[in-house]
């Protein structure tokens, strides 16, 4: 496994690899999740192509400067399970090697961030969309594989790479689960113990609106409610960000359940916010 940490570093390595090149971008603290995503890369590419993850912890995208300070960072341990993965190729830039010091471009999602993560998270999705742009660039991967737990964040990559012509195909990976349901986030770690046996609550909220998807239900205020339910009780440190039902398609909130949707709930533990999300298909 080879690594690099300038872009200028990237660029010769680049010149290396074997086509097609798969992509995992991630911001580090390694979990299971990430290594499905590393391993459906490599089945992707076969053992003849090339494996590709950034590690970085993207200034860009935090609104909380509290929550940069204390976003998990284990290098090491991250590395070490890359080598083990297989991964040919490691990208792990400091902000300042990343990011130019007068930099003044971005780009900006105006739709499809309207909702959800983006209305609680001023700027996150127009800091994700900078990056993840950049990093194509750098790595121009054939493919990149992301996970639907961030399901806002994938809707909106594909978004982008359709609006700007990005010559990468996307790909959603399920969402890796802790066996009592507790969606994997890099952000688990800091969690404290009581909260993290309370986490399951999420998911529990999640699948009650679920399931009502099986009697036809077509009042979003009905399945939102059937998740409310599930959040009485939380501990004091348990506080809602947000639970909506919207299109899978426009990520906008639906007033009948006509097409396919998605409730995607955001909460903090203390400091530590958490997402999941769940389809629905009312058919
Ligand atoms: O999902 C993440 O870990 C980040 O948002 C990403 C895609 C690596 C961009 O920083």
């Amino acid at each position: 496994m080879n690594t690099s940490t300038t872009p200028s570093e990237l660029r010769e390595a680049r010149a290396h690899w074997q086509a097609p090149i798969a992509f995992v971008p991630t911001m580090g603290a390694l979990h299971q999740g990430h290594l499905s995503l590393i391993q459906q890369a490599r089945e992707i590419v076969g053992e003849e192509g090339t494996v590709v993850v950034s590690i970085f912890v993207n200034p860009l995208q935090f609104d909380r400067p509290d929550d940069l300070k204390n976003y998990p960072r284990t290098l090491p341990e991250d590395l070490r399970y890359c080598q083990e993965e297989g991964v040919d190729h490691v990208f792990h830039p400091s902000s300042a090697d990343f990011y130019l010091g007068d930099h003044s471009i971005q780009v900006l999602e105006k739709k499809l961030a309207t909702h959800l993560c983006g209305a609680s998270r001023t700027g996150h999705f127009d800091g994700v969309c900078t990056v993840v742009l950049k990093l194509f660039n750098l790595v121009q991967p054939s493919h990149a594989l992301f996970g639907k737990k961030d399901y806002q964040q994938l809707a909106i990559i594909r978004r982008m790479v359709r609006d700007l012509s990005s010559p990468v195909e996307i790909i959603g990976i399920e969402t890796h689960r802790e066996s009592d349901g507790l969606a994997l986030s890099s952000r688990n770690r800091n969690l404290t113990a009581r909260d993290r046996a309370d986490a399951p609550r999420l998911r529990k909220a999640l699948l009650a609106a679920q399931n009502l998807a099986a009697t036809g239900e077509r009042q979003p205020a009905r399945y939102l409610a059937a998740a409310q339910q599930q959040l009485a009780g939380a501990p004091v440190s348990f506080r809602l960000d947000y639970l909506e039902l919207v299109s899978q398609d426009t990520l906008q909130p639906l007033s009948t359940l006509n097409e396919r949707a998605v409730i995607a709930i955001a909460a903090f533990y203390g400091e530590v916010r958490l997402i999941d999300n769940i389809e629905i298909d009312a058919a």
